[in-house]
Parts: C-alpha cells; structure tokens; sequence
C-alpha cells in the first residue's frame, strides 16, 4: 500500500469515485439548484483516455474500487468506452456507478458486458405526483422498470438510494421497504445534506433515527455487520431478502473511516465531498504532465484532509458547489 494516498490522520484511500459529467435529466430539487445548467462543453470535461489514465494511475498506488456518478453517468455516450477501459486495470475489482436510472434499461446489458459490477439507483418515492415534484419529471415508471431489470441481471450488485425530505416524501420509508421486500437488494436512506442552492433546511430534515422508528413499528429487523469503511448502518429484514441502510450523513458521520476520494467532472482532485479545497489536474495532464508530477500534486492536496465533514459545521451552508456539479 502506497504512503502517497494515505492522509495526516492515517486515512488510507482505496475508494475514487469519478464524476462524468455534471449535467443530469432530472432536476432534483435536493441535487440542482433552481435554474442551474451545469452541463459543461465536452472539452472541458476529462475524456474517457484522460480518466482511465488518471485511475490507472492511483491504482498503482492502492485505488481497488472505482464509482461513477455525476451528474448522470448514463448521459455520458463514451460511458460503456470508460467502464471497459477501467475494468481492463487489473488493481480495480469494483467497478460501481450511482445513476437516476432513466436511461439505465437500455444500457444495462453493455455495462454489465463491459465490467460494471453494481449499481445503485436512485429512488425518493412510488407516488407519481410526489416523484415529479422531486426529480421534475414524469420517469417513475421507466426508473422502476430499469431498477426490476437490473435486479433481474446476474452478475450485478444492485442499491436503491432514497433522500427523505419532511412534508415531500418524508414518512414513505415503510412503503418502499414493503415493495422490495422480496427482493435481494439494499434500500438505503441518505440523511438529505446541505448544499450550496438546494434549499436545505432544518424543518425538512428527517432523521435515519427516525426513519429507522417508522420502519421498525412495522418491519422486524436485526444489525448486520459491515466493513470498516461503510458508509451505511445496515439492517436484515427478517425472514425477507431485502437489507436497509442508514446513511447519517448529518446525525452520525463516518469520516474516521473515510477511503474516499473524489475527481470532478472536469478534473478537479476534492479530498472530502464537502471541503472546497480542489487541485486543478486537467491544465497539467492536458500540458503533458506525467504520473509523478500529477500524483505529487494530489498528494499534496490529499495529507491534508480535514478530519470530519470538510472540517465544517452543519448548521451553516457546507459547500458552495452543488451536489450535481461536485459528483454524489
Ligand atoms: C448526485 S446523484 C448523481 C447520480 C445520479 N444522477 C443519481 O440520481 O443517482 C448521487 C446520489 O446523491 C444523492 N444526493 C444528491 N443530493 C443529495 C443531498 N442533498 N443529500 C443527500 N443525498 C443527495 C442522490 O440521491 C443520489 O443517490
């Protein structure tokens, strides 16, 4: 294992997560700030070469796990180029992408060719009328449709992702742990984060605690034991395959265990999804820079790594960069 992505706390970073593009199909309201068009031109994002050069590059200094996300991966039209290049590095034994799954159903059958080993799918809620509120479109049923087919797929990891917001989707926990009850898959609740423009406030703010308290008033469920560096407090529902997460951002936050680190869609090495701090990698790579130059800069970056949530507090805004554009 390398010293080079290993943090002044000892951290050791073993997990990139890549944003392909920062422009999405849905505009969620917890994700996109109103208004907000953050596509960028193709130029200015890394290339499928310039990213799968830049991973091949921190694998040999211990990356094993890789995830793309944005934005929306799936708009990306290189994205099968990028997971066939990226699963071609023998280091890399996951391969995983986060996606809203509008387009998913399409592109599945090539993605799991090309080597992607999971993915998770977003979904806030089974109302029509409340999911176009979230996301501002009518894709409930094609988001459904692509989650059944990938849990249908062999040889694919699959996890539905859900942001809670009180007075929006804030009590439909039990409802969606009841429709994937039977099915062998994670759901996992994401305490909703403050970010630059998306309107977080304390009032819409649902605990995992108290998510956790609806869901257990009807569902019997025991702990079950994860990695060191999960990221998700996770339940068995008795005698059911379906597992729940907790993801308490807010409430209960993981950063001791941190192995993330994060490259945005257009080349900016982030320590801590909440940290502004960013090294620009794409001038030099793009100038002609090679490995040791470019590591020595992230490295640079990387030892200093807050300890805890970007080194702020959540009562104030966290980030100024939204969510969609930094890369969930
Ligand atoms: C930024 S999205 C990008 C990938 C893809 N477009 C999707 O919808 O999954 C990745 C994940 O971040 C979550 N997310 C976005 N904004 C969030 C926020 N403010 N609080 C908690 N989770 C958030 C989304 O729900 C999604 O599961």
């Amino acid at each position: 294992m390398s010293a080079l992505l290993t943090d002044q706390f000892g951290r050791v970073h073993t997990y990139l997560r890549i944003s392909l593009t920062p422009a999405c199909n849905f505009r969620c309201t917890y994700c996109m700030p109103d208004g907000e068009n953050p596509a960028l031109s193709s130029s200015r994002l890394l290339s499928a070469m310039e990213i799968i050069k830049l991973v091949s590059w921190l694998a040999d200094e211990g990356v094993t796990k890789v995830r793309l996300t944005g934005g929306e991966p799936t708009i990306r039209k290189d994205l099968v180029e990028i997971v066939e290049g990226i699963s071609q590095i023998p280091q890399i034994k996951q391969i995983g992408m986060t996606t809203n799954g509008f387009l998913l159903g399409e592109q599945l059958p090539r993605l799991v060719d090309a080597g992607l080993t999971s993915v998770n799918i977003s979904l806030d809620s089974l109302s029509e009328p409340t999911f176009r509120k979230i996301s501002g479109t009518n894709g409930l049923s094609r988001v459904l449709d692509s989650i059944h087919l990938a849990l249908q797929t062999p040889g694919i990891e699959v996890k539905i992702n859900s942001v809670l917001m009180r007075g929006i989707n804030g009590t439909e926990a039990p409802d969606l742990v009841r429709y994937f009850l039977n099915h062998k898959t994670e759901l996992r609740f994401i305490e909703f984060m403050p970010f630059g423009g998306n309107h977080w406030e304390l009032s819409k703010f649902v605990s995992s605690a108290e998510t956790r308290l609806l869901i257990s008033n009807q569902f019997e469920h025991e702990k079950i034991n994860e990695a060191h560096d999960s990221v998700s407090d996770s339940f068995q529902i008795k005698n059911h395959p379906l597992k729940v997460g907790f993801i308490s951002s807010i409430t209960d936050h993981f950063c001791s265990s941190c192995s993330r680190i994060r490259l945005t869609a257009d080349g900016k090495f982030r320590s801590c999804l909440f940290d502004d701090g960013e090294v620009d990698l794409l001038t030099p790579l793009r100038k002609g820079a090679e490995k040791q130059e470019i590591l020595s800069h992230l490295a640079g970056h990387l030892i200093n790594k807050p300890a805890k949530h970007g080194g702020h507090d959540f009562s104030v805004q966290t980030t100024q960069r939204s969510m969609t554009s930094i890369g969930g």
